[in-house]
């Protein structure tokens, strides 16, 4: 890491700094309460007391009931265990799945897994703004489907998808006799930061992931609606009702229910604050440098996130730049095969070659302060004037 004073994290959507409050309240299941859950005397129960304690601060963010809660080892796990643990066990009704172009890649190589076992996948557009439409997903839908897959919020762009809207639609073909529709959305980017109730959305699975909220890397959980069946992915013993084999890491769970009340606590103070200083970065970029542009709908969106595209300059540079003055921000694009390419989201969103490799994502968290945001306002743009000046693109146009 390079020596400097400033130390300005804004990349909040690719992890958190874990709360101190959650590790003082794990820190006692490592040596003192290290019973294993499923023992029965009493430093086993001492253990499994707190993990249910645990799943129900997990199940109270989100409206659901603490047995509809299966901890995971974070959120790809729950990902893979909601698309393929349904897929496996309603396989007998039809092999069909509907999902996005852009979820992350725990969905789409879970469903490209299932595509080369004989299932079919569509994989709905989601449009200038990044947000999947209803009627695609009508369209799309099959008396095989039997999982329609939607991310509640987008990584990069923090768009939200309209996940009540196709839960009210699963409703209604599972009325109709569709009994083996179900609907799950990868919620890692939404629990925490905006509300979540999976009653109110109609989902039949949810996924957490403790490392965006505060909580160590390595815990997640999926939530599976009571009554929903489901084939577990790990074979083992009869952990977690059945659906997820494996001693439960008792600290990491008790790490991840402490985080989740901490995020409901504390919620609304989150969105108005957090999404004033976000609001206000957004317009002073805006104002103070010449050529770029938002991606994704300015409305339909999470609090926290700012994705920009910033014309003749590259995202690998911008932020390498910013990290050599303290500032963590990511980048949308990658290096591949020599040169830089927009990530599948900003493809998704029609951003090319050319328009997508100048893109960079503001994720901003609880910590994060007006100064930070000035010091960045003050920075960005003669970082950015520096790259264009060197940009071969802009030595061309001269
Ligand atoms: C939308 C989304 N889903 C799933 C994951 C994977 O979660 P984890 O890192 O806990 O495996 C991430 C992490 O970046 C994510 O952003």
């Amino acid at each position: 890491m390079p020596m400097t004073a400033k130390k300005i994290y804004l990349d909040n959507s690719a992890t958190t700094r874990v709360d101190p409050e959650v590790v003082q309240a794990m820190l006692p299941y490592f040596t003192e309460f290290y019973g294993n859950a499923s023992s029965t005397h009493q430093w086993g129960q001492r253990a499994k007391q707190a993990m249910e304690e645990a799943r129900n601060q997990v199940a109270q963010l989100i409206n659901a009931t603490a047995i509809e809660i299966v901890f995971t080892s974070g959120g790809t796990e729950a990902d893979n265990l909601a698309v393929k643990g349904i897929a496996e066990a309603h396989a007998s009704k039809g092999k069909h799945i509907i999902t996005s172009q852009f979820e992350h890649p725990a969905i789409l190589n879970s469903c490209k897994h299932l595509e080369s076992l004989g299932w079919r996948v569509t994989y709905l557009p989601v449009y200038h703004e990044g947000i999947v439409r209803l009627a695609d997903v009508q369209a799309a839908l099959t008396d095989e489907t039997t999982l329609i897959s939607v991310m509640q919020v987008n990584n990069e762009l923090g768009t939200i998808q309209p996940i009540k809207a196709i839960g009210d639609l699963v409703k209604e073909r599972r009325a109709a006799g569709q009994k083996h529709l179900h609907l799950h959305t990868d919620a890692v980017q939404s629990v925490g930061k905006i509300p979540v109730d999976v009653r109110e959305l109609g989902v039949d699975l949810l996924s957490i992931s403790g490392h965006k909220i505060h909580a160590p890397k390595g815990v997640g959980a999926l939530f599976v609606r009571r009554g929903v069946r489901l084939q577990a992915q790990a074979h083992g013993g009869h952990h977690e009702r059945d659906r997820r084999a494996g001693t439960e890491s008792v600290p990491m769970v008790v790490a991840l229910g402490k985080a989740c009340e901490l995020e409901r606590l504390h919620l609304n103070e989150f969105m108005t604050r957090v999404g004033e200083l976000r609001d206000y970065l957004e317009t002073e970029l805006l104002k103070r440098i010449p050529n770029i542009s938002r991606n994704g709908d300015a409305e339909c969106r999470v609090p926290h996130i700012a994705n920009f595209n910033f014309d003749h300059c590259e995202g690998e540079g911008l932020m390498i730049s910013l990290d050599l003055k303290g500032i963590a921000v990511s980048t949308g694009s990658a290096c591949a095969s020599g040169s830089i390419e927009p990530s599948h989201v900003l493809t998704a969103i029609g951003l090319n070659h050319e328009t997508g490799r100048g893109t960079l994502r503001f994720s901003l968290g609880k910590e994060t302060t007006k100064e930070e945001i000035d010091f960045v306002l003050e920075t960005l743009p003669a970082v950015v004037e520096k790259l264009r000046r060197i940009s071969p693109k802009v030595a061309a146009n001269k």
